[in-house]
């Protein structure tokens, strides 16, 4: 899905540069372009795309069909798309929760039941959550709510379509793409402090001391979505240079 910036271009680009044939999304043609651009430069003729807003299931069926048609069946799919709205629970109307609750658990649902029968055998469904499963994040409930609820899915599906199918979830922690950078932002008006101390603080609670970059995150996913992963399945992979303080 998502893949034309940040984490899903990350992923995008180790698949690759590992051989691999993708087919990207977003909502912008030009996002798409750029993206598609730089993968063909990679390896010419290995990336292929067009436009859907997770927003509308009508696009992203239409989305998805331009996909089949290219290539008839499917290795891997990565469910991914941008962030819910930041705020607290009282700051949320009802409408802002049943407009998450469509884009973010109902739209990946009945895009998985539309591509179930064009998975292949051992292929790998990979959704990207969030260290919010793990840790609510403050002032990012509707993250924390929605990602829980695709967490649980992802677990039941992996027991009830294997061993065709193996599901797993990404968890990032602080990677440094736009949608971090757009939230540090948000935290740095609430605290009334600037962009540059938020990120320090952020980045002493890490024990790598930094952000991880798409690079590193890309890996991971890559890894998950392919057949060197062959054996996991219903696990969440923690991406977080060690930042989530559970111990498991
Ligand atoms: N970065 C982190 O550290 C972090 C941490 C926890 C969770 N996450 C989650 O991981 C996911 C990916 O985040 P990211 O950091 O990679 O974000 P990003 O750099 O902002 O990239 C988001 C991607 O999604 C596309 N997109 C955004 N809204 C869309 C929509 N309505 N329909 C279709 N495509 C859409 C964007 O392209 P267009 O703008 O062209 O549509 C872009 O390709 C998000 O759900 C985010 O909440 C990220």
């Amino acid at each position: 899905m998502a893949s034309t910036k940040g984490i899903g271009f990350g992923i995008a680009k180790e698949l690759v540069k590992k051989n691999h044939k993708v087919y990207l999304g977003s909502r912008n043609q030009q996002n798409l372009e750029k993206a598609l651009k730089e993968l063909n430069e990679i390896k010419n003729h290995s990336a292929f795309g067009s436009i859907f807003d997770i927003q509308s299931f009508d696009s992203l069926k239409k989305w998805y069909e331009s996909a089949i048609e290219k290539e008839n069946s499917i290795d891997g799919v990565l469910i991914n798309y941008g962030g819910p709205p930041t705020g607290k629970f009282l700051d949320l109307e009802e409408t802002v929760w049943k407009n998450t609750f469509e884009f973010m658990l109902l739209n990946p649902i009945r895009f998985l039941k539309l591509i179930y029968p064009y998975l292949t055998e051992n292929s790998s469904v990979l959704f990207v959550t969030s260290f919010s499963v793990k840790e609510p994040i403050e002032n990012l409930i509707l993250s924390n709510v929605f990602r829980s609820a695709i967490t649980a899915l992802m677990k039941t599906l992996s027991k009830e379509w294997g061993p065709k199918i193996r599901l797993n979830c990404l968890l990032p922690g602080r990677i440094d793409t736009d949608r971090i950078r757009e939230i540090d932002f948000s935290i740095s008006k609430i605290q009334n402090t600037n962009l540059e101390e938020i990120r320090k603080k952020f980045q002493d609670q890490i024990p790598l001391k930094r952000y991880g970059t798409i690079e590193e995150i890309g890996k991971v996913g890559a890894f998950l979505l392919t057949e060197e992963s062959s054996y996991l399945t219903g696990c969440n992979i923690q991406v977080d240079g060690g930042m989530i303080r559970s111990l498991l």
